[in-house]
């Protein structure tokens, strides 16, 4: 058995110890033979591979990002026209000329998306989530996401010490583009005096009242402020409007804005810091080498048993295996009752 591995999407603290544990497992136990895919979908759709052995995945565990490298290349939106053929053909075709018989492919809602849809038109595929966000429906948790709320936390630590000296209101801009998991986790640990969500509009007039209040109380507020989160009113205007290959508006700016809005109403000194891509790089916690390994060992069981179009996933502290189709059919959103439990500190 060939079996070709991809990662997409926005990488992700883990991504390596998933490459690791599958090329391991599937060589040593297995017998397999791999071959990497470079760039996400863009490695397949262009023929573009990479050697994959135990030598090549010897000393990754702890590293950061990608050796397959990513992209947000997606073969969908390439159609057939007169003498070209689709992204999904092009695919097809470079799999058989290079005799891969599965797929592993780790990735988001979007890379996975992509997997479910070749897995429809018979390609052997199993896939494995991926997101800092923590937004997949089917799994309880994601790695990446651990190493990321960390990574805020620290950061939160770090803004209380600097906004108590000067006096000033805060606000962390941190990544979460549906979803306010990372917000809402970083900003509990982190003792935040407000946490914003995509999931939930927020008033500006009531975040300038706990930041008053928080001065009132001789301490420094520091508000935690996921960069998908939009303020009720609508006269504000907070997003870039660039779109990726999937459509995504790419994000940030809602921290500043927040910033500007706070010193104006409040006449309090306001500063912004965006943590952004600093949350998906470097080391991956013990939590996310554990679990994106296990994610690794399962995947190529499933390839194993030719379990194709399924994806592994977290229930509980099971590694259980759930149809590709369900990892993508909805997010994995905050609910309203564990927002509620983080109000308690807000102000
Ligand atoms: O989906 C993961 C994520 O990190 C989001 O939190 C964020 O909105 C997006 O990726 C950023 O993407 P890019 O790296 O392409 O700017």
């Amino acid at each position: 058995m060939r079996v070709g591995v991809l990662t997409g999407g926005g990488d992700c603290p883990g991504l390596n110890a998933v490459i690791r544990a599958v090329v391991r497992r599937g060589t040593e136990e297995f017998g397999y033979e791999f071959v990497g895919f470079r760039d996400g979908w863009r490695g397949p759709l262009e023929g573009d591979t990479v050697p994959l052995d135990v030598q090549a995945v010897r000393g990754i565990l702890p590293r950061g990002g990608t050796i397959l490298g990513s992209s947000r290349t997606n073969p969908l939106a390439e159609s057939a026209s007169q003498g070209s053929r689709s992204g999904v053909e092009r695919i097809k075709d470079n799999l058989s000329g290079l005799g891969v018989d599965a797929l592993v492919v780790t990735g988001g809602e979007d890379t996975l998306g992509v997997a479910t849809r070749l897995h429809g038109e018979g390609l052997q595929v199993v896939g494995v989530p991926k997101t800092i966000d923590n937004d997949l429906g089917a799994t309880d948790y994601t790695f990446g996401f651990d190493t990321a709320v960390n990574i805020a936390m620290e950061a939160i630590d770090r803004l209380h010490t600097t906004a108590e000296s000067h006096h000033r209101a805060l606000i962390c801009e941190v990544m979460g583009r549906h979803a306010g998991w990372i917000a809402l986790h970083a900003g509990l640990a982190g003792g935040a005096n407000v946490i914003l969500i995509p999931e939930k509009p927020f008033s500006i007039e009531k975040v300038c009242a706990y930041v008053e209040h928080r001065f009132q109380t001789r301490y420094a507020p520091i508000v935690v402020v996921a960069e998908g989160a939009t303020p009720q009113e609508e006269d504000v205007q907070v997003a870039d409007q660039r779109l990726d290959a999937f459509g995504h508006v790419r994000l940030g700016g809602i921290g500043q804005t927040l910033a500007d809005e706070i010193e104006k109403r409040t006449g309090k000194e306001a500063r912004c810091t965006v943590l952004g891509h600093v949350q998906r790089g470097g080391t991956p916690t013990a939590y996310d080498r554990v679990l994106a390994t296990r994610f690794g060992i399962h995947a190529i069981g499933a390839v194993h048993d030719g379990d194709f179009g399924t994806m592994v996933a977290l229930r509980g502290t099971d590694i259980v295996r759930v149809p590709l189709a369900e990892a993508t059919r909805e997010l994995k959103t905050v609910p309203p009752e564990r927002y509620a439990e983080a109000e308690v500190f807000f102000g």
